[in-house]
């Protein structure tokens, strides 16, 4: 299975004035954005990592990321010359997934909760054995924003709608998909919506009138942040302070799951925590490879 990060599109400048930041490479309290869906493909074991990002910020993600043999992966990079929605963007990455199945991450999508990486092995391993498309459900009180999943009483989905303006129900399909390779197909299918753009819910509605879309939902000890707006950003960044001074563990640190996951030795970690080892971050890695 290969990871897709989706990172590009015109919404990724917070400031438009300032056309030099890219969202997803400002720091949600102490590490870039990107790195929290970044964390959560490598939870899932996926070490192919292909980020989809728009040409003119290309060089800057290779700054940050490089190729990703640092960490024991590799990550490449898949242009989407313009931004057409986000099935639009999964079909940038196709040539760089070679037909397998795909994880697919938003750039500016935080998870964090007990249990996180069984259930991202659990979805993995679904769509390796049975195909199809593995999604999740989150409950929220301002519906309107998202891709919204209807549920009979029997607890199966059977409406996907995006942005409604009279929701069916109050869960979000939150930006992380699991698909087979027929997604490409699908992908290619869907016509652009009212507000001009491919929709990953159409895609998901594909797989839907096929019989072939599994939803989980989320429980409430989840938390999940689309922290593409200002206040969506600021709360994950406060969320993301709390959590770590309290457990005194990072969330969505990259270089740490790496080690974890037995991608890159001790002395590989401590050559990554050196170049930071001014900050808190790099002392954190430093206490990891010490064995803290
Ligand atoms: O966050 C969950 C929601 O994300 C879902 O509930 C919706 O169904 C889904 O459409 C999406 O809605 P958003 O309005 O939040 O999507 P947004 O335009 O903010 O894009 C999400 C990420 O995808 C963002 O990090 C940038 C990237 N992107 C977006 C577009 C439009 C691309 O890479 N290319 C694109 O063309």
């Amino acid at each position: 299975m290969k990871g897709v990060v989706l990172a590009g599109g015109s919404g990724t400048r917070l400031y438009p004035v300032t056309k030099c930041i890219n969202k997803h490479l400002l720091p949600v309290y102490n590490k870039p954005m990107i790195y929290y869906p970044l964390s959560v493909l490598m939870l899932a074991r996926i070490r192919e990592i292909i980020l989809v990002v728009n040409p003119e910020d290309e060089g800057v993600y290779r700054e940050l990321l490089s190729d990703g043999s640092q960490l024991g992966m590799s990550i490449s990079y898949a242009i989407q010359g313009n931004p057409g929605g986000l099935a639009h963007a999964l079909l940038s990455a196709e040539e760089l997934v070679q037909g397998d199945n795909v994880c697919v991450l938003l750039g500016d999508n935080i998870f964090f909760g007990h249990g996180l990486t069984e259930m991202v092995n659990e979805a993995r391993r679904e769509i390796e054995e049975h195909g199809g498309a593995y999604i999740f459900g989150y409950y929220v009180h301002d519906p309107e924003r998202y891709g919204i999943v209807e549920f009979d009483e029997e607890g199966r989905a059977i409406s996907l709608e995006e942005k409604p303006k009279k929701p069916k129900s109050h869960y979000a399909v939150v930006g992380l998909y699991f698909y087979d390779p027929t997604v490409f197909e699908k992908a290619r299918k869907v016509k652009p919506s009212k507000r001009g753009e491919m929709e990953i819910t159409s895609v998901n509605e594909k797989y839907l009138k096929e019989g072939k879309l599994r939803v989980k939902r989320l429980g409430r000890g989840f938390a999940w942040f689309d922290a593409g707006t200002h206040d969506s950003f600021l709360d994950a960044g406060k969320f993301v302070s709390t959590i770590e001074k309290k457990a005194g563990l990072m969330v969505g640190c990259i270089e740490e799951i790496a080690y974890r996951n037995g991608w890159i030795d001790k002395k590989q970690l401590k050559e990554l925590a050196k170049s930071m080892e001014k900050t808190d971050y790099g002392k954190y890695l430093l206490e990891i490879a010490k064995g803290g």
